[in-house]
Order: C-alpha cells, then sequence, then structure tokens
C-alpha cells in the first residue's frame, strides 16, 4: 500500500492536461493501486492521476456504499451523453470542505481500458456519472470550481491559501 501525495487548488499542476496512457504495463498497475489506496485513505469517491502530479488519462472511481467497487478508466472517452443536465453538489479531494453546485449530464456513457487494459464500455447515470465527468475534468486541467462565478472561485482560492499556509507553519 502506497499513499501518494494530493495536489492542492490553486496548485498549477492541477491545470496540466494529460496524456493518454502509452500501454497498461507494470508502472500503470502500480499507480492504479496507488491512486485507489489514497482515494480510499482520503475517504473520496473519485481520483485523477492529474491529482497526484501524474500527467496521464487514469482515472479512480468508487460511488458505492461498502467501498468495494472500484472502477479504473484509463484513456476515457465521452461516446454518448443526455441531454438533460442537472446542478449536483460536488466536492474534490484537491479543494478540501469546499462544497458547490455544478451541472452535469444526467447520463453518460464512456469509453475507456480497465486496469487490465482490456477496453470496456460504461453507461453510468447519477452520482457516477457526475464522478465521471468531475474526473475527466481534471484529466483535461480543470478543477470544478472553475465553473463558479469569479467571484465565488476567487474566494475559496484566498481560503484554501490561507490554510495551506497555515498547514506549512
Ligand atoms: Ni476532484
Amino acid at each position: 500500500m502506497a499513499l501518494l501525495p494530493l495536489l492542492f487548488f490553486p496548485d498549477p499542476r492541477l491545470h496540466t492536461v494529460a496524456k493518454p496512457v502509452a500501454a497498461v504495463d507494470q508502472r500503470i498497475h502500480t499507480l492504479v493501486a496507488d491512486m485507489l489506496d489514497t482515494m480510499y485513505e482520503a475517504k473520496g469517491i473519485g481520483l485523477a492521476a492529474t491529482q497526484v502530479d501524474v500527467h496521464e488519462r487514469v482515472i479512480v472511481i468508487d460511488v458505492s456504499e461498502q467501498r468495494d467497487q472500484a472502477v479504473v478508466l484509463i484513456n476515457p472517452h465521452l461516446v454518448w451523453t443526455s441531454t438533460t443536465t442537472h446542478l449536483n453538489e460536488e466536492g474534490c479531494l484537491s479543494v478540501p470542505g469546499i462544497y458547490d453546485g455544478v451541472e452535469r449530464f444526467d447520463a453518460v456513457t464512456v469509453s475507456a481500458l480497465d486496469a487490465s487494459g482490456q477496453s470496456r464500455v460504461v453507461q453510468a447515470e447519477g452520482l457516477l456519472a457526475v464522478c465521471i465527468q468531475h474526473e475527466m475534468d481534471h484529466l483535461l486541467g480543470k478543477v470544478f470550481v472553475e465553473y463558479l462565478s469569479p467571484l465565488k472561485r476567487n474566494r475559496i482560492k484566498k481560503k484554501m491559501l490561507k490554510a495551506q499556509r497555515e498547514d506549512a507553519r
């Protein structure tokens, strides 16, 4: 078990656009295992490689109550989105303590490789659909607070920087 250090907003590295994974090899297996450990330890429901400063298209998710249904998406891309959206309260391990509403598609279909490198299609709705969209944004260098108004975003940025200064003492 290995825990990876998280990047926290407004760290500029969170804006890095991730590259596709070239091969699902031992290095990626280790990354996925460490990301799962890190997500479960932090009690998160999703984690993108971007958040652990690895800029490759890897996502881990588990929205189950029992924390035993990991979804691993490597090189994910959306193949379908619903026409309907809804406002959902989101949080992020990289923006601790902040929750706010973001408009997301109600349902999505995503094509990706799984942890063993097999190609798979995932049809998602509800929390899983929201989580997939949130994590795929991370891979594009986008943090959910960037959907909020500039006023709110700046307030969050100041709060985060203050908390990080206090932690550093
Ligand atoms: Ni996040």
